[in-house]
Protein backbone atom coordinates (compact mmCIF):
# COMPACT_ATOMS: atom_id res chain seq x y z
CA UNK A 1 0.00 0.00 0.00
CA UNK A 2 2.70 2.44 1.24
CA UNK A 3 4.84 1.30 -2.13
CA UNK A 4 1.60 2.09 -4.10
CA UNK A 5 1.45 5.29 -2.72
CA UNK A 6 4.52 6.21 -3.60
CA UNK A 7 4.74 5.16 -7.06
CA UNK A 8 0.91 7.48 -7.22
CA UNK A 9 2.56 10.61 -5.62
CA UNK A 10 5.71 10.35 -8.05
CA UNK A 11 3.47 9.73 -10.91
CA UNK A 12 1.41 12.61 -9.77
CA UNK A 13 4.74 15.08 -9.41
CA UNK A 14 6.12 14.36 -12.71
CA UNK A 15 9.88 13.45 -12.98
CA UNK A 16 12.21 14.91 -10.51
CA UNK A 17 14.74 17.59 -12.08
CA UNK A 18 18.42 17.02 -11.75
CA UNK A 19 19.27 18.62 -8.23
CA UNK A 20 23.06 20.19 -7.46
CA UNK A 21 24.15 22.50 -4.52
CA UNK A 22 25.23 25.69 -6.14
CA UNK A 23 28.88 25.26 -6.44
CA UNK A 24 28.94 21.42 -7.55
CA UNK A 25 26.27 23.22 -10.62
CA UNK A 26 27.63 21.77 -13.92
CA UNK A 27 28.87 24.50 -16.28
CA UNK A 28 25.60 24.88 -18.53
CA UNK A 29 23.74 25.81 -15.42
CA UNK A 30 26.03 28.67 -14.33
CA UNK A 31 24.99 31.56 -16.62
CA UNK A 32 21.27 30.92 -15.32
CA UNK A 33 22.21 30.41 -12.17
CA UNK A 34 24.13 33.82 -12.04
CA UNK A 35 20.76 35.26 -13.09
CA UNK A 36 19.07 33.68 -10.79
CA UNK A 37 21.61 35.02 -7.77
CA UNK A 38 20.52 37.92 -9.14
CA UNK A 39 17.75 38.15 -9.10
CA UNK A 40 17.15 36.68 -5.47
CA UNK A 41 19.63 39.17 -4.43
CA UNK A 42 17.67 42.11 -5.85
CA UNK A 43 14.50 40.82 -4.19
CA UNK A 44 15.58 40.76 -1.17
CA UNK A 45 17.08 44.08 -1.36
CA UNK A 46 13.75 45.58 -2.24
CA UNK A 47 11.65 43.30 0.22
CA UNK A 48 14.27 44.72 3.30
CA UNK A 49 13.76 48.40 2.07
CA UNK A 50 9.73 48.03 1.86
CA UNK A 51 9.33 45.89 4.96
CA UNK A 52 12.43 45.68 6.78
CA UNK A 53 11.67 41.93 6.20
CA UNK A 54 14.02 40.37 3.00
CA UNK A 55 17.25 39.92 3.91
CA UNK A 56 18.49 40.90 7.41
CA UNK A 57 22.17 40.81 6.42
CA UNK A 58 21.04 43.57 3.48
CA UNK A 59 22.48 46.65 4.25
CA UNK A 60 23.15 49.82 2.30
CA UNK A 61 26.82 48.78 0.87
CA UNK A 62 25.33 45.31 -0.02
CA UNK A 63 22.41 46.71 -2.00
CA UNK A 64 23.88 49.96 -3.57
CA UNK A 65 22.61 49.96 -7.02
CA UNK A 66 21.70 46.10 -7.18
CA UNK A 67 18.95 45.57 -10.25
CA UNK A 68 17.63 42.34 -10.58
CA UNK A 69 18.32 40.60 -14.21
CA UNK A 70 15.14 40.94 -16.67
CA UNK A 71 13.22 37.77 -17.19
CA UNK A 72 13.91 35.74 -13.86
CA UNK A 73 10.85 35.26 -11.65
CA UNK A 74 11.37 35.41 -8.28
CA UNK A 75 9.59 35.21 -5.23
CA UNK A 76 9.32 33.73 -1.77
CA UNK A 77 7.86 30.43 -0.67
CA UNK A 78 7.74 28.46 2.04
CA UNK A 79 6.10 24.78 3.31
CA UNK A 80 3.75 26.53 5.99
CA UNK A 81 2.64 29.60 3.80
CA UNK A 82 1.07 32.92 5.40
CA UNK A 83 0.03 34.15 1.92
CA UNK A 84 -1.32 31.34 -0.39
CA UNK A 85 -0.23 33.27 -3.37
CA UNK A 86 2.88 32.51 -2.48
CA UNK A 87 2.49 28.81 -3.09
CA UNK A 88 5.98 27.21 -4.51
CA UNK A 89 6.59 26.38 -8.12
CA UNK A 90 5.81 22.47 -8.80
CA UNK A 91 9.98 21.68 -9.15
CA UNK A 92 10.34 23.29 -5.43
CA UNK A 93 8.20 21.44 -3.70
CA UNK A 94 10.10 18.08 -3.12
CA UNK A 95 12.80 20.34 -1.67
CA UNK A 96 10.41 21.79 0.39
CA UNK A 97 8.79 19.35 2.12
CA UNK A 98 12.08 17.54 2.67
CA UNK A 99 13.58 20.40 4.82
CA UNK A 100 10.11 21.39 6.63
CA UNK A 101 10.55 21.39 10.55
CA UNK A 102 14.44 21.91 9.95
CA UNK A 103 16.93 24.81 11.37
CA UNK A 104 17.85 26.85 8.12
CA UNK A 105 21.86 26.27 9.09
CA UNK A 106 21.12 22.61 7.72
CA UNK A 107 19.75 23.29 4.75
CA UNK A 108 21.30 24.36 1.68
CA UNK A 109 20.85 26.36 -1.37
CA UNK A 110 19.96 23.60 -4.02
CA UNK A 111 20.01 24.76 -8.46
CA UNK A 112 17.39 22.60 -10.29
CA UNK A 113 17.85 21.83 -14.00
CA UNK A 114 14.35 22.75 -15.38
CA UNK A 115 15.31 21.78 -19.06
CA UNK A 116 15.45 24.81 -21.12
CA UNK A 117 15.19 26.72 -17.38
CA UNK A 118 17.24 26.79 -14.11
CA UNK A 119 16.10 27.09 -10.69
CA UNK A 120 17.28 28.05 -7.47
CA UNK A 121 16.14 27.89 -3.37
CA UNK A 122 18.02 29.73 -1.18
CA UNK A 123 16.94 28.94 2.31
CA UNK A 124 15.29 32.03 4.88
CA UNK A 125 16.23 31.82 8.42
CA UNK A 126 13.88 33.02 11.79
CA UNK A 127 15.68 35.99 13.24
CA UNK A 128 14.83 37.84 16.61
CA UNK A 129 13.07 40.15 14.52
CA UNK A 130 10.58 37.81 12.54
CA UNK A 131 9.28 36.30 15.68
CA UNK A 132 6.87 39.53 16.37
CA UNK A 133 4.80 37.81 13.51
CA UNK A 134 5.68 34.45 12.80
CA UNK A 135 6.51 32.80 16.59
CA UNK A 136 3.83 30.80 18.64
CA UNK A 137 0.11 32.28 17.84
CA UNK A 138 -0.30 32.61 22.07
CA UNK A 139 3.63 35.16 21.62
CA UNK A 140 2.36 37.59 18.61
CA UNK A 141 0.99 40.59 20.49
CA UNK A 142 -2.84 40.52 19.97
CA UNK A 143 -3.28 43.62 17.90
CA UNK A 144 -0.75 41.95 15.35
CA UNK A 145 -2.78 38.78 15.81
CA UNK A 146 -5.80 40.31 14.81
CA UNK A 147 -4.72 41.82 11.58
CA UNK A 148 -2.97 38.86 10.22
CA UNK A 149 -6.26 36.54 11.00
CA UNK A 150 -8.07 39.06 9.30
CA UNK A 151 -6.02 39.06 6.56
CA UNK A 152 -4.84 35.55 6.21
CA UNK A 153 -7.47 33.25 7.60
CA UNK A 154 -5.23 29.71 6.90
CA UNK A 155 -2.42 31.33 7.69
CA UNK A 156 -0.19 28.57 8.47
CA UNK A 157 3.09 30.57 9.45
CA UNK A 158 2.99 31.17 13.31
CA UNK A 159 4.89 28.42 15.81
CA UNK A 160 8.65 29.10 14.18
CA UNK A 161 11.57 29.60 16.58
CA UNK A 162 15.00 31.37 16.10
CA UNK A 163 16.98 29.79 13.66
CA UNK A 164 14.16 27.56 11.95
CA UNK A 165 14.20 27.37 8.20
CA UNK A 166 11.30 29.53 7.06
CA UNK A 167 11.25 29.00 3.61
CA UNK A 168 12.85 30.06 0.69
CA UNK A 169 13.44 32.79 -1.75
CA UNK A 170 13.23 31.13 -5.59
CA UNK A 171 14.24 32.42 -8.82
CA UNK A 172 13.61 30.78 -12.37
CA UNK A 173 16.36 31.64 -15.23
CA UNK A 174 16.52 30.88 -18.53
CA UNK A 175 19.75 28.68 -19.25
C1 LIG B 1 5.04 42.65 10.74
C2 LIG B 1 4.80 41.23 10.58
C3 LIG B 1 5.88 40.38 9.95
C4 LIG B 1 7.21 40.27 10.30
C5 LIG B 1 7.96 41.02 11.38
C6 LIG B 1 7.76 39.26 9.43
N1 LIG B 1 6.80 38.76 8.59
FE1 LIG B 1 7.02 37.30 7.20
N2 LIG B 1 5.14 37.61 6.53
C7 LIG B 1 4.27 38.53 7.05
C8 LIG B 1 3.09 38.63 6.19
C9 LIG B 1 1.91 39.55 6.39
C10 LIG B 1 3.31 37.73 5.11
C11 LIG B 1 2.39 37.46 3.94
C12 LIG B 1 2.48 38.59 2.95
C13 LIG B 1 3.59 38.43 1.98
O1 LIG B 1 3.47 37.67 1.06
O2 LIG B 1 4.63 39.10 2.16
C14 LIG B 1 4.61 37.11 5.36
C15 LIG B 1 5.19 36.18 4.54
C16 LIG B 1 6.44 35.67 4.69
C17 LIG B 1 7.06 34.73 3.79
C18 LIG B 1 6.46 34.20 2.47
C19 LIG B 1 5.83 32.86 2.59
C20 LIG B 1 4.43 32.86 3.18
O3 LIG B 1 4.26 32.20 4.21
O4 LIG B 1 3.53 33.53 2.65
C21 LIG B 1 8.30 34.46 4.27
C22 LIG B 1 9.31 33.52 3.68
C23 LIG B 1 8.46 35.26 5.46
N3 LIG B 1 7.29 35.96 5.71
C24 LIG B 1 9.61 35.29 6.22
C25 LIG B 1 9.85 36.24 7.21
C26 LIG B 1 11.15 36.44 7.83
C27 LIG B 1 12.39 35.63 7.52
C28 LIG B 1 11.02 37.47 8.70
C29 LIG B 1 12.10 38.13 9.53
C30 LIG B 1 13.28 38.58 8.80
C31 LIG B 1 9.63 37.89 8.66
N4 LIG B 1 8.96 37.11 7.74
C32 LIG B 1 9.09 38.88 9.46
C33 LIG B 1 4.43 39.25 8.21
C34 LIG B 1 5.63 39.43 8.86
Amino acid sequence: MRLALAALVLLLAGPTPSQFAPAQAPAQLRRGLASAEAAIRAAACDAERRFGEGDPDANASRCEGVRGPPGVEVGRTSARLRNPRNAPPGWAKAYLAQTDGKKASEVEPAVFDLGDRVGLLRPIEIRKRCLSCHADRAEVAESTRAWLEAAYPRDQSFGYALGDLRGFWWAEAAK
